[in-house]
């Protein structure tokens, strides 16, 4: 069972130039997963919050493209916030966390790379049950 200590900020490769960065990713080499989807969230009003949900399976690369914003990370017993605010750094989410995205800077986005298409069966919704399930799952391993 992942814990929140599990995931780990990822310095990302920069190729710089003047007239600007590029950061490549690839799956299975820079990150420990290969990419089924990609997605971003944008146009999030200043100081809103998003996520508050985990994954059974899937597991993400979460990115600073533009702006900072908090992610706090929950396993069901310990608690880590941690702050994004660089487009070359990714935080690396394994399955089984609870995540809550906050404090989003106006014009900030957020890119997600993500190891699975998306399905709805594979989201923890409920915080309750999620924290049940990842005790249990821990007593039993
Ligand atoms: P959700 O993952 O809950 O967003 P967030 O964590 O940013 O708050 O998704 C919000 C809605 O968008 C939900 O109805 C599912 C839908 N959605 C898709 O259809 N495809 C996707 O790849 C994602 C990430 C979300």
């Amino acid at each position: 069972m992942p814990t929140v200590y599990d995931c780990s900020v990822i310095e990302l490769q920069r190729i710089h130039s003047l007239s600007g960065n590029i950061t490549p990713v690839y799956g299975g080499e820079n990150i420990p997963f290969e990419i089924a989807r990609v997605y971003y969230l944008y146009d999030i009003p200043g100081g809103e919050t998003r996520g508050g949900h985990a994954h059974k399976e899937l597991q993400q690369l979460i990115v600073a493209a533009s702006g900072s914003f908090d992610v706090l990370l929950d396993d069901g017993i310990n608690r880590k916030v941690v702050n994004l605010n660089r487009p070359y750094f990714g935080l690396y989410l394994p399955r089984r966390i609870w995540r809550e995205l906050l404090n989003f800077s106006s014009g900030g986005i957020c890119l997600v790379l993500a190891s699975e298409v998306y399905t709805e069966s594979d989201y923890y919704r409920d915080y309750d049950a999620f924290v049940r399930d990842a005790r249990a799952l821990r007593e039993e391993a």
